[in-house]
């Protein structure tokens, strides 16, 4: 039988290679659907030539550094396809900072960092495979990474 999975887009962003099982958490970073009308499309699980991953399809939008940033933090393999008249014009490996800085809160209630003082939040990289980081302010790890994401 002939594969038929979802199609080519003509124009937009395809995020692929996202960690299988992740595609949701990748939504909510992108903060969809509240921020957009376009069509999405999620593909989870399927076999790519290297192994399985997640893929998200997103019409006619581009993303932004900060939006990139955050897909690092969820996906650190993914990589950013831009579309433009079905053809990938563009394509990103999303790349972990040493440090993250105004993308995630810190889990702790009571670090400084979520005080009313606007003190950004601030985490150190301590792994990069597997991902984990810990609060420059109070040295917490937070447990869900996702989670936090501002
Ligand atoms: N894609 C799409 N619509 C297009 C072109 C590409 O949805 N018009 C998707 C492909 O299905 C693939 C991703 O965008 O999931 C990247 O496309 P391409 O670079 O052609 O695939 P690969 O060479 O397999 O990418 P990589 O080397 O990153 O694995
Ligand atoms: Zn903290």
């Amino acid at each position: 039988m002939k594969e038929l999975k979802v199609t080519p887009i003509k124009d937009g962003t395809v995020i692929d290679h996202i960690t299988p099982g992740h595609a949701l958490k990748v939504l909510h970073v992108l903060k969809i659907p509240e921020s957009t009308s376009s069509v999405v499309s999620i593909l989870m699980n399927v076999n790519g030539k290297k192994g399985k991953k997640d893929i998200v399809k997103i019409e006619n939008r581009e993303l932004d550094p900060k939006e990139l940033d955050k897909i690092a933090l969820i996906a650190p393999k993914a990589t950013i396809n831009i579309i433009r008249d079905y053809e990938v014009v563009k394509k990103h490996i999303v790349e972990l900072p040493n440090e993250v800085v105004g993308l995630t809160k810190c889990s702790n209630p009571t670090c400084i960092s979520n005080a009313r003082e606007p003190v950004e939040s601030r985490f150190h990289v301590i792994s990069k495979d597997p991902l984990r980081i810990k609060c420059y302010y109070c040295e917490r790890e937070p447990e869900d990474i996702a989670e936090g994401i501002i």
